[in-house]
């Protein structure tokens, strides 16, 4: 493989963007109405479409490739870059009909450079346009916001996530089964760009054949059979049953944050099973067909208030689950809790 996977599949057009539809609409008509506006600030988690949004939006609205200028504000925050920036800017496109500056973790300006870039925004020449991206939306001051159209990018939904993986993997002649799929989406926490540099890396291991244990193994993931036995032990109330499931996670050196992250999911989804039917195919393709066959059936065991008791205990285990000496002291007092 030669170029990264994240780099090959960025998105060149509109059409390609998945998951920001409500931003993608907007921008279309924007650029359709000819009322693409002065300023714009893209805001969300990482790997979510922000610089590949801000490029094709560039190139929609008529920026030639020598008019579009991307700015790290990470290491040039200063106020003489951004002047320098306010200078440039006045002088006509070169070759198209507009100049774009980018200008990528706007967050880390400096309070000075913020207030040189305000006068520009306050006053653009007709022919700029300003689109600013950061991961930390408090971090860019009000008056910055007030002068841009602001856009709130969302975290990709694991549904997404999976099948974005599953269609790259296949592009690149693999094969990737359905739990492999699903881990890498688990794991990726809403980002496009995580989940595709995990797959990189899983392709590189030379497999064709991707399979959920293999995924599981390169990730430190628990293996489905320990993250079961922890839920039926909830619902069974049998403490010495998932406190061993507990052991083996620590024995095998397994990640924690994963073994926490399987059971939230596990337990949110026979909850929303329960209450909201309609959600059953999202969950179903998020969990693929034994997994979902597991939620379905226990789901029916639990009791009232149980499985609501066992999400919010271990969602309070996430914040300190790093903190102790020994990592597993945390989920066994949240088991004990759960239990009580
Ligand atoms: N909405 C999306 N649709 C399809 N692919 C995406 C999307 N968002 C991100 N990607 C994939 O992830 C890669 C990184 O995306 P991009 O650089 O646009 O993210 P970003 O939001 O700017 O992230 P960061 O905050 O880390 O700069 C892209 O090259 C692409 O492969
Ligand atoms: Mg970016």
């Amino acid at each position: 493989m030669t170029t990264v996977l994240y780099r090959k599949y960025r998105p060149r057009g509109f059409e390609d963007v998945l998951g920001q539809d409500h931003i993608v609409s907007v921008l279309k008509n924007a650029v359709k109405s000819g009322r693409v506006a002065h300023a714009y600030l893209f805001a969300g988690t990482r790997g979510t479409g922000k610089t590949s949004l801000a490029r094709i939006l560039a190139k929609e609205a008529g920026c030639a490739d020598e008019d579009l200028l991307e700015i790290d504000a990470a290491s040039s925050r200063g106020i003489d870059e951004i002047r320098a920036l306010r200078e440039a800017v006045r002088f006509s496109p070169l070759r198209g009909k507009v100049k774009v500056y980018i200008i990528d973790e706007a967050h880390m300006l400096t309070k000075e450079a913020f207030n040189a870039l305000l006068k520009t925004l306050e006053e653009p020449p007709a022919h700029a346009i300003f689109i600013l991206a950061t991961t930390e939306l408090e971090k860019v001051p009000e008056t910055i916001l007030s002068r841009c159209q602001n856009f709130s990018f969302r975290k990709i939904p694991e549904n997404l996530l999976k099948k974005s993986i599953t269609d790259i993997a296949e592009k690149e002649g693999f094969k990737i089964d359905d739990e492999a799929a699903g881990i890498v989406a688990l794991m990726a926490e809403g980002s496009f760009r995580d989940s595709q540099r995990t797959l990189d890396q899983i392709l590189s291991l030379g497999n064709k054949e991707i399979t959920g244990e293999m995924t599981r193994e390169f990730l430190s993931v628990p293996a489905r059979a320990i993250v079961e036995n922890f839920i039926e032990s909830v619902l069974d109330k049998d403490a010495e049953k998932g406190l061993e499931a507990i052991r083996l996670v620590a024995e095998k050196n397994i990640n924690f944050a994963a073994f926490l992250k399987l059971l939230l999911r596990d337990i949110r989804s026979m909850i929303l099973l329960k209450h909201a039917p309609t959600m059953k195919k999202n969950i179903q393709d998020i969990h693929g067909e034994k997994e979902f066959a597991f939620l379905e059936k226990l789901k029916g065991q639990a009791k009232p208030g149980e499985l609501e008791k066992a999400l919010k205990i271990l969602l309070e285990c996430c914040d300190s689950k790093n903190q102790s000496y020994l990592p597993q002291i945390p989920l066994e007092l949240a088991l004990l809790k759960i239990l009580s």
